[in-house]
């Protein structure tokens, strides 16, 4: 696995993998790699794909008072990780690399941006949504794949994608699991033992709000209170939304009454988890 830190060296280098004809990949990630990024290279790598896995912690998604500072960064430990798994190339730039002087441009997705994560954490899609254009800039991939444990992510980039006319096929990986149901994230490795303990309560209050699905169409309201049940008040874990939305636009929904996207976020003291299923009015969840 070749390890690239020059944006124009990788432009090379992309093109040169890109002229073996079996396609090139993009799995843009901010690193502190897990089971779950190990997934989306297993995906990216189908069908004999070359696969260049990007790491940059980018500075533009973090809001002033977030974790920018102390997320969690191992290179070495991911570069072993991918050349496991069989990733071509290793994509780690600087900021500079990425944000050279004068940059200005700025992406942004109102409607995307102002539901589920998009009020608490001000500015942070525009600032997913910039660093993935120039990251397909760089690489010009045939598709780039994301996970569907970041939704709203994953619909704003869709969106950009078609917007902007990109040519890129977005793939969505499915959600990768701890084996009590938390959601793997980088961020996991904040919690504390207490509140690792409670964690998995999330997927338990989903799995209610699922089940709530299976017997017909719920309210938001209904789906909500089923999720509160057992995360349970005043406890280690405190609810920050739990809401009903469109899978595709995000636009919110009053009731089950066709595919819906129940997203949550959770906080553990000063840590931020999100989780999310797409429930669909009589059957449940069909994609957790
Ligand atoms: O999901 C992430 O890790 C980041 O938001 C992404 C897509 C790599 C952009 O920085």
């Amino acid at each position: 696995m070749k390890i690239v830190k020059n944006p124009e060296e990788m432009t090379r280098v992309a093109s040169d993998l890109r002229a073996g004809g079996c396609g090139l990949a993009l799995v843009p990630t901010m690193g502190a790699l897990h089971q779950g990024h190990l997934s989306l290279v297993g995906l990216a790598l189908e069908g004999g794909r070359r696969t260049v896995v990007s790491v940059f912690v980018n500075p533009t998604q973090f809001g002033p008072g977030e974790d920018f500072a102390r997320y969690p960064r191992d290179l070495e430990k991911d570069a072993a990780l991918l050349e496991k798994e069989g990733a071509d190339v290793l994509f780690a730039p600087d900021a500079q690399g990425i944000y050279p002087e004068g940059f200005s441009t700025r992406i942004s997705l109102p409607s995307f941006e102002n539901v589920l994560c998009g009020p608490f954490r001000p500015g942070h899609f525009g600032g997913v949504a910039t660093v993935c254009c120039v990251l397909f800039g760089i690489v010009r991939p045939d598709v780039a794949v994301f996970g569907r444990k970041d939704a709203q992510q994953l619909a704003v980039i869709r969106r950009m994608v078609a917007d902007l006319r990109l040519g890129i096929g977005i793939v969505a990986a499915p959600i990768v699991r701890e084996p009590d149901g938390l959601a793997m994230s980088s961020r996991n490795a904040y919690l504390t033992p207490d509140q690792r303990k409670e964690a998995p309560a999330i997927f338990r209050g989903i799995s209610a709000a699922a089940a709530l699905a299976r017997l017909g169409a719920p309210s938001a309201v209904e789906l909500r209170a089923a999720f509160e049940d057992e995360i349970g008040p005043g406890g280690i874990l405190s609810i920050q939304y739990a809401d009903l939305v469109d899978p595709s636009t995000m636009v919110p929904m009053d009731r089950l009454d066709r595919d819906g996207l129940f997203a949550v976020a959770v906080h553990a003291g000063k840590t931020r988890l999100i989780d999310n299923a797409v429930l669909r009015p009589g059957v449940g969840a069909v994609e957790v």
